[in-house]
C-alpha cells in the first residue's frame, strides 16, 4: 500500500475505453492546504482523466474531504497548483461541468426544503436567477426519477432516511448532466438498497463518460467501477495505482467512523460553493 506508482503505470489502468482524449479533468499538484491553522494537505497530486473512475482512500482525517473541497475551490491551496479540465482555477468557469455530492452530516439543520427544491439548486450554474424555464424543471424531474425519487418530489428533505437524503443529493449533482462527478463518502449511513441504487447510478454514468472522483470508506459494491485508488495518510498520497483489495473498515488503520467535520471554518474563496 506505501507503493507510489508512476503516471506511466497507471496510464496503462485506463479502460481501453477511448476517453482518455484531452486534458486531464482534474490535475492537482503538489497541495498543500491549512485548515484551522493545522496544515491538512502536505504536498498531495491527485489526477482524473477523462471517463476514469478514482477512489480517495485513507483514514478518518487524512484529508480526503480537503483535498475534494480544494478541486472545487472552496479550500484555498497555499502551495501547488489546480487544472480543472485543463484551465488553471482562476480561469475555469464552466462549473455546470462538475457535480458535487458533499459529505452528509448528521447535523439537521437550516430551513426545511423540499426534495425538488434541493435538486433545483443543482441547475443554478446552468440558470443563474433566471427563472426556472421548462427544460430546467424537467431536467430536475429526470435526475429524481433516475434515483427512484420522483414521488417523493413534494417531501420536506428532513423526513427523509439517510440513503434518500443521499440520493436527493446525488439527483441534485446529476441534473446539470455533469463530465465530472464528486462525491464525498457517498455510501456513508445509506441502507443496502439505496447502496444498491447509488451503485447503479453511478455505473450509468460511467457509461456516459462522466470521470468520477470518490471518496471511500470501502470500496464494497462500488469496487467493479473503479479504475484506480489513491491512499491519502496524514495529508500525503501513500498510494496510487491498483484499487487495494479487500479494503473494508479495518484494512485502512484508523479508519473507524465517519465522523463529517463542519465546514465553518474553510474559507470559501472561489469555485463551485462560492
Ligand atoms: N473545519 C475544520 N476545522 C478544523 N479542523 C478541521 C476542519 N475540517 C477538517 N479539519 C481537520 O483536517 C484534517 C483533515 O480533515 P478531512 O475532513 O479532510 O479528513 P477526512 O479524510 O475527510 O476524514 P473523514 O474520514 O473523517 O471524513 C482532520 O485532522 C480534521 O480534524
Ligand atoms: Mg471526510
Amino acid at each position: 500500500m506505501s507503493t507510489v506508482i508512476s503516471t506511466a503505470d497507471s496510464d496503462r489502468l485506463r479502460p481501453s475505453s477511448g476517453e482518455d482524449t484531452g486534458p486531464a479533468v482534474v490535475s492537482l499538484r503538489g497541495a498543500v492546504a491549512t485548515v484551522g491553522g493545522r496544515p491538512v494537505l502536505r504536498g498531495v497530486d491527485l489526477t482524473v482523466r477523462p471517463g476514469e473512475v478514482v477512489a480517495l482512500l485513507g483514514a478518518n482525517g487524512s484529508g480526503k474531504s480537503t483535498t475534494v473541497k480544494s478541486v472545487i475551490g472552496s479550500v484555498p491551496l497555499e502551495q501547488g497548483s489546480l487544472e480543472l479540465f485543463g484551465r488553471p482555477l482562476r480561469r475555469f468557469r464552466d462549473w455546470h461541468r462538475i457535480g458535487y455530492v458533499p459529505q452528509r452530516t448528521t447535523a439537521a439543520g437550516g430551513v426545511p426544503a423540499t426534495v425538488r427544491e434541493v435538486v433545483s439548486t443543482g441547475r443554478l450554474p446552468q440558470h443563474g436567477l433566471l427563472p426556472f424555464r421548462r427544460k430546467d424543471r424537467d431536467a430536475v424531474d429526470r435526475a429524481l426519477a433516475s434515483v427512484g425519487m420522483l414521488d417523493r418530489a413534494g417531501d420536506g428533505v428532513t423526513n427523509l432516511s439517510g440513503g434518500q437524503h443521499q440520493r436527493v443529493l446525488i439527483a441534485r449533482a446529476l441534473v446539470g448532466l455533469p463530465d465530472l462527478l464528486i462525491m464525498d463518502e457517498p455510501m456513508a449511513g445509506v441502507d443496502v438498497d439505496s447502496q444498491q441504487v447509488l451503485a447503479d447510478i453511478l455505473r450509468s454514468e460511467v457509461e456516459r463518460g462522466c470521470a468520477v472522483l470518490l471518496v471511500l470508506h470501502e470500496l464494497g459494491p462500488l469496487e467493479p467501477l473503479i479504475d484506480r485508488a489513491v491512499v491519502l495518510r496524514d495529508g500525503c498520497v501513500a498510494h496510487d495505482g491498483p484499487p487495494p483489495r479487500g479494503v473494508g473498515q479495518h484494512a485502512l488503520p484508523g479508519h473507524d467512523h465517519v465522523h463529517p467535520h463542519a465546514d465553518d471554518h474553510h474559507r470559501t474563496t472561489q469555485g463551485l460553493l462560492a
